[in-house]
């Protein structure tokens, strides 16, 4: 039977040892209750691994019939247009459209399964040079709405690269979509070293968003504004919120409605696993 000793000196008023106090605890209840801990610890962590799996296996494979929907959409189109009414085309048109919207969703799905599974070491990543990168992407997007973004300089950290050029896109991204009707959108990204570990902020002047709903929007899928208004598959902040995680840090957010929004992310400065792949 597995046991606690606990042995207390039992000593007369002058100090003499006259014997010893012997408890012992039946801990096979303890026991026990560890072990069924770990098992369902080990089955959360088989089945979490499972997940990541099939995520990661049915976004790859549905890659290859959504782009032949695609493909042969287009063949049709350019081959048969004088054969298919207006109706036809109509038809055919929505059908590609949604073929396309069907591809971004897969691609965003891999990259969010790609975060722990295709992870990079961390090195020595300076955030002003990631930024100024992500608004070169970002280019054509900010001058169709007549907007900017406005950077201060940020710090260097240990961070896998790739996946900091994701989230600034992402968070950047959003910044300028979410703009209000007419207005044009200014998005400033800024950062500071706080102790050992660097604030981000992405802040935007556009429509913003209930504060109430603060957890709900770095769910996968999860959107406060309708397809109609704002285009997106609602995978953007599920993508941050894993990479920031990944990092050992957090990521939040303060908004207003019609008052617009401001990201907060905290990255470790230094990381103890620089150069190995870490997991989150
Ligand atoms: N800067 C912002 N201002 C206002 N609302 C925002 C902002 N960023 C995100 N949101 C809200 O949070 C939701 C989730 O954001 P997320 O980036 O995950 O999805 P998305 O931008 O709609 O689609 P995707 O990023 O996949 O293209 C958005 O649909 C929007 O309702
Ligand atoms: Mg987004």
């Amino acid at each position: 039977m597995p046991c606690i000793l606990t042995a207390t000196p039992f000593r007369e008023l002058g100090g003499e040892l006259i014997g010893i106090i012997e408890d012992y605890k039946n801990i096979s209840k303890r026991r026990w209750a560890q072990d069924r801990l770990n098992a369902a610890v080990a089955e959360l962590e088989r089945s979490n691994a499972e997940l990541q799996q099939f995520a990661y296996v049915a976004s790859h494979d549905l890659q290859e019939p959504a782009r032949k929907i695609q493909a042969f959409g287009d063949r049709l189109k350019a081959k048969y247009s004088e054969v298919i009414d207006e109706r036809g085309l109509d038809y055919l048109d929505r059908m590609q459209n949604a073929a396309s919207r069907m591809q971004v969703l897969i691609n965003n799905l891999l990259t969010l399964s790609r975060i722990t599974s295709k992870a990079k070491p961390f090195v020595p990543v300076n955030l002003s040079d990631v930024v100024r990168t992500v608004v070169s992407d970002l280019e054509l997007h900010i001058e169709k709405t007549g907007g900017d973004v406005e950077m201060l300089p940020m710090p260097t950290i240990d961070a896998d690269p790739t996946q900091m050029r994701q989230l600034f896109q992402n968070l950047i991204g959003n910044g300028l979509k979410f703009h209000l009707p007419g207005g044009k959108p200014v998005v400033k990204v800024y950062g500071q070293v706080l102790n050992e570990a660097c604030q981000v902020m992405v802040e935007d002047n556009g429509i913003g968003f209930d504060e109430k709903y603060l957890d709900r929007i770095f769910t996968v899928f999860q959107r406060l504004h309708g397809r109609g208004e704002y285009d997106g598959t609602g995978v953007g902040l599920a993508i941050c919120h894993k990479i920031v995680e990944r990092h050992g840090g957090s990521i939040t957010a303060k908004s207003t409605p019609g008052k617009g929004a401001t990201f907060v992310v905290m990255l470790p400065v230094k990381h103890p696993s620089r150069g190995e792949v870490a997991d989150g």
